[in-house]
């Protein structure tokens, strides 16, 4: 099976590659869809995975047409380039945002996005799924990793809490956010199965049932660090139940869970845990 994979160099896709034989994409930037189908019908791939995107809040909200472009109309462009191809792409847990129930929410829940990104990702995964029914458009929590070296790397859960006890300085999270937070390394692991999955729309990645200051009290504590954290006063639930994905045989670890294998891969637990 040939799989091409968009964004290969990117946060996710740097490690889809380093676990799966697939085929990394020329860059799609500024790409049109004749561009797109005239490089698809080069490739002939039996299956994409799709992880190029603006994939930062603040730039979509700063760049709306660079947004528009990368996050709607790329994904489409392939979609209609490659009709016969099993299409797997990455969407994003934001799209619950602005929902006022409390969650965890499942994939029938109102999808409320409250910022551009998120905007742009609902309606990619509604035009995507329109021209191709069979497509797989995976929800994503937000996901950490420690960095590569000379990567591309942004910040993430795990770097800024390493960071802020690097530096002595207090970090802010809330007693009152539900959100799930996913090890990359095990979201790369998954797309073997997620190109098994049948099209649709599913939440992907790992269940958090604890706050996000629980959460990072509960990292700190794994790490065996001494923290300052304070109380944030952000609210606006992300946390998703992920069952549908589980029943088509793509699981993940919980948070807690998640977090203590991404410590133990690197050596970096509390000793004795
Ligand atoms: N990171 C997270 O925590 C997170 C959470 C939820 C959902 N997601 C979604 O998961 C996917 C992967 O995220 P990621 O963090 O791995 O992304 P990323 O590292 O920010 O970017 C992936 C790749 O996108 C390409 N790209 C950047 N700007 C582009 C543009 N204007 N037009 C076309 N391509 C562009 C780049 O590849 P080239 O240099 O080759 O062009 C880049 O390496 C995205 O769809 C993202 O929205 C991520």
């Amino acid at each position: 099976m040939k799989i091409l994979l968009t964004g290969a160099n990117g946060f996710l896709g740097a490690r889809i590659l380093a676990r799966m034989q697939a085929q990394p994409s020329v860059t799609l930037r500024g790409m049109s869809q004749d561009d797109m189908s005239r490089y698809i019908d080069e490739v002939q791939p039996d299956a994409i995975i799709h992880t190029a995107a603006i994939s930062d809040i603040g730039t979509c909200e700063a760049n709306p047409e660079a947004s528009y472009h990368a996050n709607v109309l790329l994904p489409v462009y392939l979609a209609k380039a490659a009709p016969n191809s099993k299409l797997v792409m990455l969407s994003t847990d934001q799209v619950y945002n602005g929902n006022p129930s409390p969650g965890p929410y499942r994939e029938g829940d109102e999808t409320i996005p409250s910022n551009l990104y998120a905007r742009h990702k609902l309606e990619m995964e509604q035009r995507v799924l329109e021209i191709s029914p069979g497509a797989v458009l995976l929800r994503a929590t937000w996901m950490y990793d420690m960095p590569l070296y000379q990567g591309d790397n942004r910040g993430n859960f795990l770097m800024n809490i390493i960071k802020s006890v690097l530096a002595g300085q207090p970090t802010a999270w809330s007693r009152e956010q539900y959100r799930g937070l996913t090890y990359v390394r095990e979201a790369a692991e998954s797309m073997t199965g997620a190109l098994q999955l049948a099209g649709g729309v599913y939440n992907f990645g790992s269940e958090n049932s604890m706050n996000m200051y629980d959460t990072a009290q509960f990292l700190l504590f794994a790490m065996g660090a001494k923290g300052h954290l304070l109380e944030a006063g952000v609210r606006g639930n992300l946390w998703m139940d992920c069952e549908k994905a589980r029943v088509g045989g793509v699981a993940f670890l919980n948070t807690q869970e998640g977090l203590a294998r991404c410590l133990a891969d690197y050596g970096m637990g509390a000793p004795g845990k």
